[in-house]
């Protein structure tokens, strides 16, 4: 795989699972990375591990993503501190979950703003950028549930789906600039997230992975990191399932 030696990189959510593997991943190949979530304990912590595989090569930022006047102050920042910026990686995600007779007007909003504002804030924030970059890259990480939808997860599905319609017009709109933006829709991943589930929703979760396992946050973090990459320059406006086979 080409190395990411001298781009910067700036990881949502990358305080713990998905995103904190994505920012390892992409510190190992070289990057300097901007590991960004909402409390600076987590992102601290996930900057002092990476530093410590990978010395001086990770920054933490504590940074609501739904918030959209600190983001613009985080881009200042990112660039004061590290530089330009060549890859944005969308990450930070959360879940409400509730069958929609239940579900309150507030977890609709937190779950939309923090899912798909929050990467409209940073594209935003981040694209002037981007758009004088070397080989500039944003890759959002949406999941299969935004492809397929779920019940007990109509917030969910739709900031998901919604990111897959963000991430298409976001390639369209910047592939002059040479810009791509892609989507990566995990299946079910091995984190503090899916611990959540009962076993009795994990095993009816395998039941339907023709691979017949939850994947690993590894398994994420490859593909991001090879869409990261030089050798991806010319994909954009995708989304690639990372799942086993469940939507196949
Ligand atoms: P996680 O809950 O383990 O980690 C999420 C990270 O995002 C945490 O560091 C948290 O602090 C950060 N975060 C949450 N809200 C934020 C905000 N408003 N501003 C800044 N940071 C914020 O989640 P996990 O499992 O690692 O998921 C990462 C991404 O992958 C999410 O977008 C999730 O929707 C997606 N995904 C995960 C799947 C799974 O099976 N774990 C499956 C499909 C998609």
């Amino acid at each position: 795989m080409s190395s990411l030696i001298n781009k910067v990189a700036v990881v949502t959510g990358g305080g713990r699972g998905i995103g904190q593997e994505i920012a390892r991943s992409l510190a190992a190949q070289g990057a300097k990375v901007a590991v960004v979530s909402r409390s600076a304990s987590s992102c601290g912590k996930a900057a002092d591990e990476i530093n410590a595989a990978f010395p001086g090569s990770a920054t933490a930022y504590a940074v609501d993503v739904a918030d959209h006047a600190a983001v613009q102050e985080l881009a200042k920042t990112i660039g004061e501190d590290l530089g330009t910026v060549n890859i944005l990686v969308n990450n930070a995600g959360i879940t409400r979950d509730g069958l929609l007779m239940r579900m309150k007007e507030e977890d609709w909003d937190t779950v939309l703003d923090t899912n798909l504002k929050g990467a409209f804030n940073t594209v935003k924030a981040f694209m002037r950028v981007l758009m004088k970059a070397e080989d500039p890259r944003i890759i959002n990480i949406a999941s299969v549930i935004g492809l397929i939808g779920n019940a007990g997860q109509a917030n969910y599905s739709a900031s998901k789906a919604g990111l897959i319609g963000f991430t298409k017009a976001v390639a369209r709109e910047l592939a002059g600039r040479k810009v791509t933006c892609n989507a990566v829709a995990p299946g079910f991943i091995t984190t503090d997230m899916t611990d959540e589930l009962s076993d009795a929703i994990k095993e009816a979760v395998v039941a339907k992975i023709p691979l017949g396992v939850f994947g690993e946050t590894k398994d994420i973090a490859e593909v991001v990191t090879f869409l990261a990459s030089p050798a991806a320059r010319y994909i954009t406006g995708q989304v690639i399932a990372v799942d086993g086979g469940m939507t196949m």
